[in-house]
């Protein structure tokens, strides 16, 4: 026989259970992903288990150093939600609502170091965009994970070509203004599609690769010049196993054109198509001389190091 004080506490019991579900189903109505989720611990997969996870790689929070391990789209979910209609960015045909994580709270977040590394974005084709510390702060990059509410496999097509996907991951700006100007060329955004890895990297072993070197490196022309390729060439272009992998014509060999042929130099940067019918490099119009000179004595200074 059971006791009354058994059904008491089995009654308390029951009132307390329906209580709970009762609050679990308030919040689940309350809002799409409930807010006790945001803050969760982070959990970096060993594995990747579709196209749509990212991968991460470099410097990770309690990892050795060059570990690589995958974020699936509901861990980026945890991560506080941000959503900006965009209305100036070249990747898209119109206006879009794009909604997605911060790289600041990526940074925060996932880096081993966040007060002294950097993100650089590696896409599928080699391209890679490098958001050092105070881009990050001054532009507020995003990681797309929606497109005006839609996913990866609803986006259109580059804006461009019109036939190449830009998922599974892409980012884009609130609102990019330029920051600063280099020899009258302003700061260009950071805007990368067909992003599949973020790389948590010491920002200065990353732009140390392409620090100029010898007698001339801290001739005001050069540190323009470094300035300009930077933000420019690095994207496309490496220097040992720092920078983009996309042109597969390293540092060196844009040194030695630099120092060789500055006018063919010259040339080949501007306008591409007209040295080299099939080339694939975008050209830079926008470059007066100027510019050109600050960039050639800038990759000089790596072919008169390798002369020595
Ligand atoms: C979007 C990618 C991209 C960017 C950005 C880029 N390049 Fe290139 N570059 C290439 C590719 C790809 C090639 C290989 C030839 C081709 O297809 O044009 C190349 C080739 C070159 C060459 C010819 C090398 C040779 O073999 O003779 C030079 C010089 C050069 N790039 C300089 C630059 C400089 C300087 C910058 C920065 C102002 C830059 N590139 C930015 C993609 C890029």
């Amino acid at each position: 026989m059971r006791s009354r004080w058994l059904d008491v506490r089995l009654i308390s019991l029951c009132v307390l259970l329906s209580g709970v579900v009762w609050l679990i189903g308030i919040s689940a109505i309350g809002s799409p992903t409930p807010a006790a989720q945001y803050g969760r611990p982070l959990v970096l997969h060993e594995t990747r288990e579709t196209p749509l996870d990212l991968e991460v790689a470099g410097d990770l929070i309690g990892l050795a150093p060059g570990s690589v391990r995958y974020l699936k789209r509901a861990d980026l979910r945890t991560f506080p939600p941000a959503t900006f209609l965009v209305r100036n960015d070249p990747n898209f045909m119109a206006p879009t609502r794009v909604s997605g994580v911060e790289l600041m709270a990526l940074l925060r977040k996932v880096s081993g170091h966040p007060q002294t590394d950097m993100i650089v974005a590696v896409c599928s084709d080699g391209y890679h965009a490098n958001y050092r510390h105070s881009y990050i702060e001054a532009h507020l990059p995003l990681l797309a994970l929606l497109l005006d509410n839609k996913p990866p496999k609803d986006w259109p097509k580059d804006s461009e070509t019109h036939q190449q996907d830009i998922g599974p991951f892409l980012i884009s700006h609130p609102d990019f203004q330029p920051a600063y100007k280099v020899l009258g060329q302003d700061e260009i955004p950071q805007i990368p599609w067909g992003v599949v890895r973020l790389e948590f990297r010491d920002e200065a072993t990353v732009y140390g690769a392409i620090a100029p070197k010898g007698p001339h490196a801290s001739d005001a022309d050069v540190q323009d010049g470094f300035r300009i390729a930077q933000q420019d060439c690095f994207l496309c272009h490496n220097s040992g196993p720092e920078g983009g992998q996309k042109a597969q014509r390293p540092w060196t060999v844009l040194a030695s054109r630099a120092a060789a042929s500055p006018d063919h130099f010259a040339a080949y940067v501007r306008d591409p198509r007209a040295e080299n019918p099939s080339a694939q490099m975008p050209g830079n119009p926008r470059f007066d001389d100027a510019t050109m000179h600050a960039l050639t004595a800038y990759f000089r200074t790596f072919a008169e190091a390798a002369k020595r």
